[in-house]
């Protein structure tokens, strides 16, 4: 934008030059003739004059320029603009002098000419009464007296033999009439040889300036002249004059000229005045053309302050483009900021911020425990969520790791697109999931809604998921028996944590080993609860949509839709399967009849009495056998397709907390356990009827076969 302006500036000041420079060429001589200057409003073509009555002709060979006036061709000295006169040889009238009289007469009415008051009048002649005419009266006379001793040679013009006055101003018409004056003696005056002529002042005062035609000699001597330098005036008709103001091609009395009207002929109405310009003092140039005066002292003056103003201008306008610019660029700011604000707030409300607030004002839930991350921090914690810094991808958004200013490394999971429907909810798991604060939980350390897209801060678990560790399994450190126990144990110690211990009872609803995480020390992490619901909110537990992940899916929730904590017990059982035998949830390697379904072939395993060759040779080595049956069993229940038979994530707890037990007492001393006394405990303590030790929680069996009948 500044450059533009700057540029519109020099081109400014170009045009400025240009038009100086053109100016000067024109002052110096627009054309010329021979070696007179033809300056406008005189001209030698079509065009170059102002109209036809000052057309200058120009014999190119000679070099002589001429004038036309009432029929007469008069040759032209010089012309000059700055006093509006023009010089031209003007016929001398003569009688009785040899040859022929001449008597020149010219009318200059219809003419922009006037006889200049700068001429004399002169009669010559012994006895010569001169009388010049103007519409049959007499304006003027001049008398000379005859003087016999008198040399022809002469050096002034005083009444003998010679007369010289000055004319009347505005003169228009050259008629003289002569008449010779009887001397007294009875002469005959009349036959004297007379001359009477109009005659510049100058001719007579500087006649070196006329040398060319003879004005060094005797200037009154006109034996050898038929001609003689009169000064004419000249202007613009008035008429023309307002014409050309009227349409703009005349500055009037600008600055640098200034106009008058001339030969105001208060007795001839008809008269048209005409009009001079001059330039203004320290102005010089042609003021015909435009009206206006230029070069001179206050004519340069004046364009060296213009020429400071505008750059004056120039750099002013630079610097308030400058300015402009700077303030848009701010306003640019504030407005991006403004409406990144209004987004942010816009989005917050989408996503439930406002819901959260509500919950966290209504003083149920801890604020403390929810931060809520500003967008911009987790922007740059993820590195603009770049690709490389992807955890994983699921169905329910992508995971980022992150490092936050504080330098904690986290996970930033970026959700999916929730609907105004799922905004309680989330909200409330939002709630939920801060509160919990479980061992083996992942932490949510807080959120961020002012995104399109909502994000969700988890703690950073840096060993990966339990899948990853089952299946691509680390040569160097193998997951054994003990840690697969272990870890079995803390899942669902968090998953009873989870169904009981929280204010709220939540389900996972996703339970499987690649939601399980493995800290440093291979400690086990429940994550994702992107799809969990607190029972308090979702009572029904009916959803429309069945959610999870096949291979972990309990059957019975997938006919009725009717989610309970027993289906986060199913899923479990897979995953019990899934480290005890280190195969897939569903493999395709398995072939249709053996069960593309772990759970399916785990079962039929069991049933047809060969578990053992389908465990994990880590398993069958390390494993003691009695609670590797267990371990099975436990699975088994919990695979069981009616819900209400499959044990309760409080019982799946205490059984492997027993068994994690007793493995340690077995390493240490390897004595006899009774299997009922181990076991027994939960089942006593949820007060159900044992049918046998595994079946708990249900009136009756709907699985014909005994739970453990593989012994
Ligand atoms: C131009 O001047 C030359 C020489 O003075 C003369 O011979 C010629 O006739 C003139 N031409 C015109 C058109 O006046
Ligand atoms: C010339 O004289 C006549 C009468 O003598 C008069 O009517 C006329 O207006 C005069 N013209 C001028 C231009 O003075
Ligand atoms: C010149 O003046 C005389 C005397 O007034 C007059 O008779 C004559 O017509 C005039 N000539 C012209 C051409 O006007
Ligand atoms: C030209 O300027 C003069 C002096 O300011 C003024 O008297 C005259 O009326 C102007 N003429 C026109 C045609 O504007
Ligand atoms: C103004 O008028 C004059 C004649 O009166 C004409 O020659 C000239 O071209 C005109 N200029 C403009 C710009 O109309
Ligand atoms: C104008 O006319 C009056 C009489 O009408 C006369 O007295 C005066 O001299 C005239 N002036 C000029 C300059 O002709
Ligand atoms: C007055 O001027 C007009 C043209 O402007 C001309 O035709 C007329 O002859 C003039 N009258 C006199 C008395 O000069």
């Amino acid at each position: 934008m500044a450059a533009v302006e700057l540029t519109v500036f020099q081109v400014i000041l170009l045009f400025w030059s240009l038009r100086t420079a053109v100016s000067q060429v024109e002052m110096r001589c627009p054309s010329s003739c021979g070696n007179i200057c033809i300056p406008y409003p005189f001209g030698m073509e079509e065009g170059s004059y102002l109209d036809e009555r000052f057309k200058i002709l120009c014999n190119s060979s000679s070099g002589v320029p001429k004038l036309t006036v009432d029929g007469t061709k008069l040759e032209v000295r010089d012309i000059s603009v700055r006093r509006s006169t023009i010089g031209v040889m003007f016929p001398v009238v003569s009688a009785n002098c040899g040859g022929k009289d001449r008597n020149t007469v010219v009318d200059l009415e219809g003419s922009p000419f006037v006889f200049s008051s700068e001429n004399y009048f002169i009669a010559r002649g012994c006895g010569n009464l001169a009388l010049m005419n103007q519409n049959q009266s007499t304006i003027g006379v001049c008398v000379s007296i005859c003087d016999k001793n008198r040399d022809s040679m002469m050096a002034s013009c005083s009444g003998t033999d010679c007369c010289q006055t000055t004319i009347p101003s505005f003169l228009k018409v050259f008629n003289v009439t002569m008449k010779g004056l009887d001397d007294g003696k009875g002469s005959s005056g009349e036959k004297q040889c007379r001359y009477a002529y109009l005659v510049a002042q100058s001719w007579i005062n500087y006649g070196s300036y006329y040398s060319d035609v003879g004005g060094d000699s005797d200037p009154y001597d006109m034996r050898h002249r038929d001609s003689v330098p009169v000064v004419l005036d000249w202007g613009i008709d008035e008429r023309v004059f307002e014409s050309l103001v009227k349409n703009g091609s005349f500055h009037n009395s600008s600055y640098s000229s200034t106009c008058q009207f001339l030969n105001p002929s208060i007795n001839s109405t008809n008269q048209s005045s005409t009009v001079q310009c001059s330039c203004r003092p320290g102005f010089e140039g042609n003021p015909y053309r435009y009206g206006i005066c230029e070069a001179g002292r206050a004519y340069d003056n004046y364009r060296r302050k213009i020429k400071a103003k505008m750059a004056g201008i120039g750099v002013g306008v630079g610097f308030g483009a400058l300015f402009l610019l700077i303030g848009l660029w701010w306003l640019y700011k504030v407005f991006k900021r403004k409406r990144s604000e209004k987004l942010k707030k816009k989005y917050f409300k989408r996503n439930g911020g406002l819901l959260l607030q509500e919950q966290l004002s209504s003083g149920e839930v801890s604020v403390e425990k929810i931060k809520m991350f500003p967008s911009k921090e987790l922007d740059k914690a993820t590195d603009h969520y770049n690709v490389n810094r992807t955890l994983g991808q699921g169905g329910q958004g992508t995971v980022y790791k992150g490092m936050l200013a504080d330098g904690k490394i986290v996970a930033v999971k970026k959700s999916k697109v929730i609907d105004e429907g799922n905004l309680r909810q989330f909200i409330n798991e939002v709630v939920l999931l801060s509160q919990i604060n479980h061992r083996n939980v992942v932490k949510l350390l807080g959120c961020c809604l002012e995104t399109e897209l909502p994000l969700l801060v988890y703690e950073f678990i840096p060993n990966g998921t339990l899948y990853q560790f089952l299946h691509d399994p680390n040569e160097e450190f193998p997951l054994t028996w003990e840690m697969r126990l272990r870890i079995a144990a803390e899942v669902a110690g968090a998953l009873f944590y989870l169904h009981s211990a929280a204010s709220l009872p939540i389900f996972h609803r996703d339970i499987k080993s690649t939601n399980i995480l493995l800290d440093e020390k291979y400690r086990a992490k429940v994550a994702d609860f992107g799809t969990s619901r607190s029972v308090s909110i979702d009572q029904t537990h009916v959803t429309t949509q069945v959610q999870g992940t096949f291979g972990y899916l309990d059957p019975e929730y997938f006919q009725s839709s009717q989610f309970t904590d027993k289906s986060d017990v199913y899923s479990f059982g897979v995953v019990l399967v899934e480290l005890l035998t280190g195969q897939k949830a569903i493999s395709f390697k398995r072939s249709e009849e053996q069960g593309r379904s772990l759970a399916t072939y785990f079962i039929m395993a069991m049933e047809s009495n060969c578990l053992f060759d389908i465990l994990d040779p880590q398993v069958v080595k390390q494993g003691e056998r009695e609670d590797v049956l267990m371990v099975a069993s436990l699975a088994r229940s919990c695979l069981r397709l009616n819900g209400k038979e499959r044990p309760t994530m409080k019982e799946v707890t205490m059984v492997l907390e027993r068994i994690k037990k007793s493995e340690n007492l077995t390493v240490q001393q390897e004595s006899e356990y009774d299997r009922k006394e181990v076991m027994g405990a939960p089942w006593d303590v949820t007060s159900a009827s044992t049918i046998s030790s595994f079946d708990i929680g249900a009136p009756s069996s709907l699985d014909e076969k005994p739970l453990l009948h593989t012994y």
